[in-house]
């Protein structure tokens, strides 16, 4: 049995030097004092309807995965895993809660490579019953939701429960996924049987489709809490599909019934006038708050979205920040990950020196204190997540990241939802020729790394600022940058900073929404060495979020996808 970290939630303690900050911003007044913001409506308007029964954010997140798992079954669901920060208000402390796929105890470090000692092509390690970890989100939720819930956890459900019994409209996204020629996992026997009309083609958007066995799965969760999924029929159908062929893992009943989720203290760094906030490793959060450390030695503010030196900086910060977190994070319950080291002010003040006038050659990891030997990273991410903020009437936020890893998963399903693909997020080269072990290699019972990272934003007096987050694989840590130096530097409204054009820079790649960009911004970068390469990944993001502003609570919504924000 591995040890299971279950802490209480701790004040975040604001040790933050003596001198007088000034507020980040008033204490929301007239509009909206509740709100929902996720990617799709259906979603929205279940847990809306939660909060206006009296819920709270952990009770409305419930309702909006529930929902979310029939109408984006592309990313996310009752199959996947999760991360989540929340922001108690009553006593102002963020917790981060860990959902993430667990390996099965029969995992080992060489299980995504070929006889030969190849990786394995990631078509066939994505479509095998290998990469099936056991699913956390629903465990997490029910986690959270005993912390922070108000109304029973069998009443969240009844939206999720009617739309897949009496059918749902079909969105676009889902008939774009399910179409798609590149989602191999909706060409699978199973994605077939539910998203094939029967003359073959593929079900359109506006369609309504029914989903009785995804009823029925959340009628069993809705009563027996998360045993009701990892335990019985449903665990039982689970193993059943991870063991057919293709390629069968190992995952047993009993790796299912012993999934836990993981609560602690959010990962909180001061940035500016704020407290940023995010789950620790094995999530992204903590690239995230590299990335804001580096800036913070910059004059980033005074270069807004019009000025290339302000992307150009983004751009360099965003290089040194990747090149760390790709050789140093994993796991931190099996690998030993330099956290403090890679976010202490010193190694960062020292690190933001290497941004000079014109960007130089691919930056390598630093070497932070408590940094181990690391094999080269070989982790590969594509994509379908989905990210969603919940604000309740008590001032209690949600921000929770949650995913199958990619569209359709594994392409396998069991109880009406697919399942996950997520150990695929392992390295599949383990280690060099006899070297050591990448931070990030499969071993049993470990969790994969992350990209996501939930973020919330607090004044220094701990009172609720922002909060926001986005799917799009390892470019979720630049998404989540350009989103939150859009808010904290450059003082935009947060759908105008969500809107920014998204550029991810690593290694000497620098992958953007070249269009978007001004032309004298992309100019002004190529004069500096930045050369903006138009990149389809770039357009990936889903970042939603909600501010405090003194017109009350403000909703963001990526204009790059279907969501919506509803406030009251
Ligand atoms: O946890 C991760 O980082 C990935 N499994 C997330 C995948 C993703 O965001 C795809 N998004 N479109």
């Amino acid at each position: 049995m591995l040890p299971i970290r279950r802490l209480a939630p701790l004040v975040f303690a604001l040790a933050l030097g003596a001198c007088a900050t000034p507020e980040a911003v008033p204490p929301v007044g007239k509009g909206p004092t509740a709100m929902v913001a996720a990617a799709n409506p259906m979603a929205v308007d279940a847990g809306v309807k939660v909060l206006q029964a009296g819920g709270s954010a952990a009770d409305a997140a419930v309702a909006v995965q529930a929902v979310l798992g029939l109408v984006e079954p592309q990313s996310s669901g009752l199959g996947g895993g999760a991360f989540m920060t929340y922001y108690d208000a009553a006593t102002r402390a963020v917790t981060a809660y860990n959902g993430r796929e667990m390996a099965p105890a029969g995992a080992t470090p060489e299980m995504f490579l070929d006889a030969a000692g190849k990786p394995l092509p990631r078509r066939d390690a994505i479509l095998s019953g290998r990469s099936t970890g056991a699913p956390g989100a629903i465990a997490m939720l029910a986690m959270v939701q005993h912390d922070h819930g108000k109304l029973a956890w069998k009443d969240l459900f009844g939206d999720a429960e009617r739309l897949a019994g009496d059918g749902f409209p079909v969105p676009q996204r889902m008939a774009g996924a399910a179409a798609n020629p590149r989602v191999y996992q909706a060409a699978t026997p199973d994605a077939l049987a539910y998203l094939a009309k029967p003359d073959g083609t593929k079900v359109q958007a506006g369609d309504i489709v029914k989903n009785p066995a995804y009823a029925d799965s959340v009628r069993r969760i809705a009563a027996e809490g998360p045993d009701g999924l990892l335990k019985g029929p449903l665990a039982e159908a689970i193993v059943a599909k991870v063991h057919a062929e293709p390629l069968p893992g190992t995952l047993t009943m009993q790796d299912l019934a012993a999934y836990r989720p993981q609560a602690s203290p959010a990962l909180c760094r001061p940035y500016r006038i704020y407290v940023v906030c995010v789950p620790p490793p094995p999530s992204g959060g903590s690239a995230v708050l590299e990335g804001l450390g580096l800036l913070e030695h910059t004059d980033i503010a005074a270069h807004g979205p019009g000025d290339p030196q302000g992307w150009y900086l983004f751009s360099q910060a965003s290089r040194l920040m990747y090149a760390d977190r790709d050789l140093y994070v994993g796991d931190p319950d099996f690998a030993q990950v330099p956290t403090e080291g890679m976010l202490d002010r010193t190694y960062l003040a020292e690190r933001a020196k290497l941004i000079g006038p014109v960007a130089g050659p691919a930056p390598a990891a630093g070497a932070p204190k408590g940094a181990p030997k690391r094999a080269p990273d070989a982790t590969v991410e594509p994509g379908g997540t989905s990210h969603f903020v919940i604000v309740d009437k008590a001032g209690d936020v949600v921000s929770m990241t949650t995913t199958v890893e990619a569209p359709f998963g594994s392409g396998r399903m069991a109880g009406g939802f697919f399942l996950n693909n997520q150990l695929t997020d392992f390295s599949f080269t383990p280690r060099k020729a006899g070297g050591a072990l990448a931070a990030n290699a499969v071993e049993p019972r470990k969790r994969p790394r992350s990209s996501m990272a939930p973020a919330i934003v607090l004044d220094r007096k701990g009172r609720f600022v922002a909060a926001l987050g986005s799917p799009g694989g390892p470019a979720i840590i630049a998404y989540n940058l350009k989103a939150l130096v859009g808010v904290l530097d450059w003082k935009l409204p947060i759908q105008e900073a969500v809107a920014l054009p998204n550029m991810i820079a690593i290694g000497n790649f620098y992958a953007a929404e070249s269009e978007k960009f001004e032309p004298a911004v992309v100019e002004g970068l190529a004069a500096k060495g930045v050369k903006l390469v138009p990149a389809q990944g770039a357009e990936g993001s889903g970042l939603h979020g909600v501010a405090a502003t003194p017109q009350g609570l403000q909703g963001a919504v990526d204009p790059r996808r279907e969501g919506a924000a509803k406030g009251f």
